[in-house]
């Protein structure tokens, strides 16, 4: 019979829904929608194809063992009667971290150490050795989630987070993260037949998202992952869905995907971005202020992160834009739906343009919204209305 494992899969807040289309997608059994990620089950090969697949997923984590605890001790006790060598060899660098919510335990820190310990102690029973830490660069992640009551030991199948997908070679100004811009373009409801404009682009974090879904590259096609470093790991298996994968890839985008910025470094830092995932024959780039862009077709989805400006003077020059935005979206922008995603929470009265949206999404720990501005073409009536 085939056998079946459980995994959580954590993503950016606010992208909880997004994931759980993904994972059903993906044919992911008992979806469990959690604040900050989605708790799944399924068969091994499941986990592969969220690793691959998933745009939005931060990581896939395979839960090992769920158990009540009361001291650290428990804990201790729960790593060390844990079979760590069936899963992983003793060669490999490990990594053990602790998040805790509620958790009645003084020191995560603590907590780590325990765990592993635990884990090294049944290492030196089953084979006289003890893996070796690496907190840099480790070939197996330990996470251990502490509730109130429960402890959960967690094993990282994916390694580095999954939002690095190996194409970003150069920063702009806070470049977002991948897996952030991906979600935002799935809220956003752009599909690919559909033209695409962010006119803020920076290092191009959404252009090369768009392309990839447009041309159906699976986001973790050119990376490598900590599950194939398990005992588990079925390399033909692996193989056979990278070519399913290969195969489903189209070599040209079917819309335009254009972006452009007021900077020329960060469109440099985009270009280098965008060569490095191959999608440099699928996106135009421009060097333009905002003020002065135009749609590059007669309807289609504008998404941006505009600067959100930290600091007071910022702030008020960003307030005296916002009206020219607006007019700029009445004038020239009607057929097309625009987002922006900002943690400017006044933007919407300053442009004096109600929003139809307001999603609240966290960029790392900063609270954003993503606000809609649906440009409806034709007459007056339907226009977004006044703030
Ligand atoms: C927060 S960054 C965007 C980051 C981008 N989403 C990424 O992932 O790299 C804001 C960008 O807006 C650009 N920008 C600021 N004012 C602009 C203007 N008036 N016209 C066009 N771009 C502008 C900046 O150069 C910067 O690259």
């Amino acid at each position: 019979m085939l056998q079946i494992f459980d995994f959580f899969a954590p993503c950016p807040r606010g992208l909880e829904v997004v994931l759980e289309k993904e994972l059903e997608a993906l044919a992911a059994k008992k979806i469990h929608v959690t604040d900050g990620g989605v708790a799944f089950s399924g068969p091994w090969t499941l986990m592969y194809k969220a690793n691959l697949h998933s745009r939005v997923a931060s990581r896939i984590l395979w839960k090992l063992v769920e158990k009540p605890y009361r001291s650290e001790d428990d804990i201790f006790r729960l790593a060390r009667d844990t079979e760590w060598a069936d899963i992983f060899a003793v060669e490999n660098t490990i990594k053990v971290s602790v998040t805790a919510v509620r958790s009645p335990v003084r020191s995560t820190n603590f907590v780590a150490l325990k765990v592993k310990d635990g884990i090294c102690d049944r290492f030196r029973l089953k084979c006289g050795n003890r893996p070796s830490v690496d907190t840099e660069a480790p070939d197996m992640r330990i996470n251990v989630y502490l509730s109130e009551k429960n402890v959960t030991l967690y094993l990282d199948t994916s390694g580095e987070p999954l939002f690095k997908r190996g194409y970003r070679v150069e920063t702009g100004d806070a470049p977002l993260r991948e897996n952030l811009a991906a979600g935002i373009l799935s809220l956003s409801g752009w599909t690919p037949d559909q033209a695409f404009y962010d006119p803020m682009c920076g290092s191009g974090t959404f252009l090369v998202e768009a392309a990839m879904i447009a041309r159906r590259v699976a986001p973790g096609m050119d990376r490598q992952f900590a599950f194939q470093k398990m005992r588990m790991y079925d390399k033909s298996f692996w193989q056979n869905i990278l070519t399913e994968a290969k195969a489903q890839e189209l070599s040209a985008a079917p819309n335009i995907i254009m972006g452009s910025d007021v900077s020329s470094t960060v469109l440099v830092h985009a270009k280098a971005n965008i060569e490095a995932a191959g999608m440099q024959d699928s996106i135009q780039l421009k060097q333009l202020n905002v003020l002065d862009a135009k749609p590059p077709a007669e309807s289609g989805v504008w998404v941006c992160n505009p600067p959100y400006g930290a600091r007071m003077d910022e702030k008020e020059h960003l307030a005296s834009l916002y009206p020219q935005w607006a007019t700029l979206l009445k004038q020239r922008f009607a057929g097309w739906n625009t987002y922006f995603l900002t943690a400017d929470l006044d933007m919407p009265k300053h442009m004096r343009l109600k929003a139809s949206k307001r999603t609240v999404l966290f960029n790392g720990p900063l609270e954003c919204r993503l606000f809609e501005y649906k440009m409806i073409a034709g007459g007056n009536r339907d226009k977004p209305k006044e703030e």
